[in-house]
């Protein structure tokens, strides 16, 4: 029973459409009216903003209607022809059928689109707004919800979230993280108790041993840390390593690092719950 259920829902989700939808009329009204029919039933009237749109949207409708408002017009003779929604004026080369729009009775401000099987099919035609026509709408896919934390971007047959920065996933509900990396001979303390972006995590060292780097970095908005991890050093191995350098300046060297760590403990003993501040500003300075 669960199995089937199961089944039945997986092949429903993948043949359904993703991205808007489009829908039409049953009987003609003027533009007006089709445009609130529109509203009511589904989002608004059809919006076409490339060609690709246009020859999609005649493919979804029934040739047998013939002529379809679409959601462009304008308010006087002298406007510019204007999407409704968001205002743009897209118009593709190949819109207007031949030798339109002729503004035929220079009232002619609403738009239909021809889907019929001749030379002009999917070619737009001026026409007065009290003709009436086939309402041609579609419905948005995009709602508050689509996106966690970004942007809802539908196209055909397609629908994505554009993050905000700092989150990822195909809702943008993850936020980024930074790969977390325990050093040896330390340990590490993050703020938030995570490493998510903009947290900042801290190293310290086992006592015995020396930092090398910088002890604090912050999680980036693209998931990599603001610097290097510190690595942390025994002084036997520190000594070695400047030996090469002449004797004299290691050893004066080994000495300074010597007296800062002896003092870093004496402070941290003494202050023990400023003990992380006094820490930071001892390896900074
Ligand atoms: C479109 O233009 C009209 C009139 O200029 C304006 O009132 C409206 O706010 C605009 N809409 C958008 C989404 O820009
Ligand atoms: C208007 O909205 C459509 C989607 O409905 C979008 O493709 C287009 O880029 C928008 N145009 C402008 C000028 O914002
Ligand atoms: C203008 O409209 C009238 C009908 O109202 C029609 O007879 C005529 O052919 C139209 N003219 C053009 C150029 O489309
Ligand atoms: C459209 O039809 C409605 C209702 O019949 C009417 O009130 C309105 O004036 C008409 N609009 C146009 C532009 O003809
Ligand atoms: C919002 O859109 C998503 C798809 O992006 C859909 O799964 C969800 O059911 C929609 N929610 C509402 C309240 O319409
Ligand atoms: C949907 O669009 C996004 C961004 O344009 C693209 O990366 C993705 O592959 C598309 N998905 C499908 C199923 O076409
Ligand atoms: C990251 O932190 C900075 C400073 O603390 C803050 O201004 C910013 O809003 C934070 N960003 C996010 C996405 O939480």
């Amino acid at each position: 029973m669960k199995l089937t259920l199961t089944f039945l829902l997986g092949s429903f989700l993948t043949e359904a459409t993703f991205g808007w939808t489009y829908h039409y009329s049953k009987t003609t009204m003027n533009w007006t009216v089709a445009r609130e029919w529109c509203q009511e039933r589904h989002t608004d009237m059809v919006v076409i903003q490339n060609q690709d749109e246009n020859n999609y949207l005649v493919k979804k409708l029934p040739i047998k209607k013939k002529y379809y408002w679409i959601g462009i017009t304008k308010q006087h003779k002298n406007e510019t022809w204007t999407w409704i929604g968001n205002n743009s004026t897209w118009i593709g080369n190949e819109s207007w059928a031949p030798k339109e729009p002729n503004n035929n009775h220079s009232t002619e401000f609403c738009v239909e689109i021809y889907v019929n099987n001749d030379a002009n099919r999917g070619k737009w035609n001026d026409e007065k707004c009290a003709n009436k026509k086939y309402a041609a709408c579609y419905k948005a896919q995009c709602n508050e919800t689509s996106c966690d934390r970004g942007r809802c971007q539908e196209t055909i047959e397609n629908i994505t979230c554009l993050c905000e920065p700092g989150y990822e996933g195909d809702r943008c509900q993850t936020a980024v993280e930074c790969p977390l990396s325990q050093p040896d001979n330390g340990y590490l303390s993050c703020s938030k108790g995570n490493r998510k972006f903009n947290s900042t995590c801290r190293y310290e060292c086992y006592s015995g041993f020396l930092m090398i780097g910088s002890p604090a970095v912050t999680c980036g908005l693209t998931g990599v840390w603001s610097g290097p991890r510190p690595t942390c050093a025994s002084y036997k191995k520190a000594l070695l390593a400047v030996t090469g350098c002449g004797a004299l300046s290691a050893l004066c060297c080994i000495c300074m690092c010597w007296m800062k760590h002896r003092k870093r403990r004496r402070l941290a003993q003494a202050r023990q719950p400023e003990e992380f501040s006094s820490l930071t500003s001892e390896a900074l300075g």
